[in-house]
């Protein structure tokens, strides 16, 4: 049975959830679900923007019969081609054959080569204006957020912004849908960190070309195609994308990874977190064996400051840990201090590792010397890493 909801005057939600998915993308846990965007605009013309996953896709198709109560559908506008939100296209063209396609040149390439498309496309460029009755739809290129097809749609009448995956979040809707109506800092912002930052994160610089653009547009409605919708408060939202885009850290402190076989590195781990906490400074500790690699990536962009501790395994880093590295690089990880402690019964070189691994990344300064644990702490490793841990400390006092 249809479940739609009417956001504003002629717009109306048509979304659904899945909270039975395991792994967004096949790689990234989402036990709060995920929310599937798509809105109907009804003017003298029905526009729908987006289509939804297949997994929501009989709910998506009698929220649209039901929200064009009898009318036809005009236009469909694209704005990203990844199958989340595009492979019920097909069953789309089906139901409305005689539907304009309204999107760019890639989304078009990319219709063709998802579907053998090459029906009816009205095309866009940048900037470029369709009058759909009252209102004028307005077409904004964010090429990289997250694919190089993807665009904007800004509704200047209303104020509307579809913004395709930006300002989504991982997470189901709870039955409310808008920001305002849910507790947002408390139940989302942690996956909208992790979302960002594992989908778009390395596009910083596009993602902040396309924030230009959108700084001159009066925005009061914001409907992206993952997660709430905002309508209130969105310059706290907007902040918190500056901040990220710019490889900024969001707060002043530290998180401190390690990986550990036996407990010995896990030990000297904390021995340099409780060090940092005896200074008044915030830490968090995680050990990346256990830990998603994708909240692992998302708390190190959010601290100012990164502890790596590692075993030496097979005269290397720790797998998880190897991988965390590879991670951080591949998200375009930057602009942050970090320190390192290694660990080895016979031949430690971890820490060396470490610091090869991270040397791609632009800005990265290392903190103190590292520390060598020769299996087990002792009473001189111990007085290093407590030195440490006040040195990393200090550090984020003072900056
Ligand atoms: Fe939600 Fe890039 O797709």
């Amino acid at each position: 049975m249809h479940n739609s909801v009417r956001i504003a005057d002629g717009l109306t939600y048509l979304g659904g959830n899945d909270r039975r998915i395991a792994l967004f993308e096949s790689a990234y846990p989402v036990p709060r679900g995920v929310s599937y965007n798509s809105y109907l605009l009804t003017d003298e013309k029905t526009v729908l923007f987006d289509t939804v996953d297949l997994s929501v896709s009989d709910l998506f198709f009698e929220n649209l019969a039901y929200a064009l109560d009898g009318r036809g559908l005009d236009y469909v506008v694209v704005h990203h081609m990844e199958p989340d939100h595009s492979a019920t296209f097909a069953r789309l063209l089906e139901k409305y054959p005689s539907v304009t396609v309204v999107t760019n040149q890639k989304v078009a390439q990319m219709l063709k080569n998802y579907f053998g498309f090459a029906g009816n496309v009205h095309l866009v460029k940048e900037g470029d204006s369709l009058s759909v009755g009252r209102r004028t739809l307005t077409f904004v290129f964010a090429p990289m957020v997250h694919w190089p097809e993807v665009m904007f749609t800004y509704v200047p009448e209303d104020g509307i912004l579809f913004s395709a995956d930006a300002f989504g979040t991982f997470g189901a809707l709870p039955g409310s849908i808008f920001a305002d109506e849910v507790d947002f800092e408390r139940d989302f912002l942690d996956d909208a960190r992790r979302y960002y930052f594992n989908i778009v994160g390395k596009y910083g610089v596009q993602v902040q070309n396309v924030l230009k653009k959108a700084a001159g547009l009066d925005i009061r409605l914001v409907c992206p195609l993952h997660g709430p919708v905002w309508r209130r408060d969105f310059a706290w939202y907007l902040k918190k994308y500056l901040t990220w885009s710019a490889y900024e850290p969001e707060e002043k402190c530290v998180a401190v990874f390690y990986a550990s076989v036996y407990g010995h590195t896990q030990n000297a781990a904390e021995i340099v977190a409780s060090a940092v906490a005896a200074e008044g400074v915030k830490v968090r500790t995680y050990d990346v064996s256990v830990t998603h690699v994708s909240e692992l990536v998302a708390e190190a962009f959010r601290c100012s400051h990164a502890v790596f501790a590692s075993t030496t395994y097979n005269n290397g880093i720790f797998v998880n840990m190897e991988n965390f590295l590879g991670d951080l690089k591949a998200h375009a990880f930057q602009n942050r201090k970090y320190a390192v402690v290694e660990n080895g019964s016979w031949a430690p070189q971890a820490g060396g590792l470490i610091e090869g691994a991270l040397a791609p990344c632009k800005n990265l300064q290392l903190l103190g010397e590292k520390v060598t644990v020769l299996s087990a702490v002792n009473a001189e490793s111990a007085e290093k890493l407590v030195a440490l841990g006040k040195l990393i400390a200090q550090d984020v006092k003072a900056n």
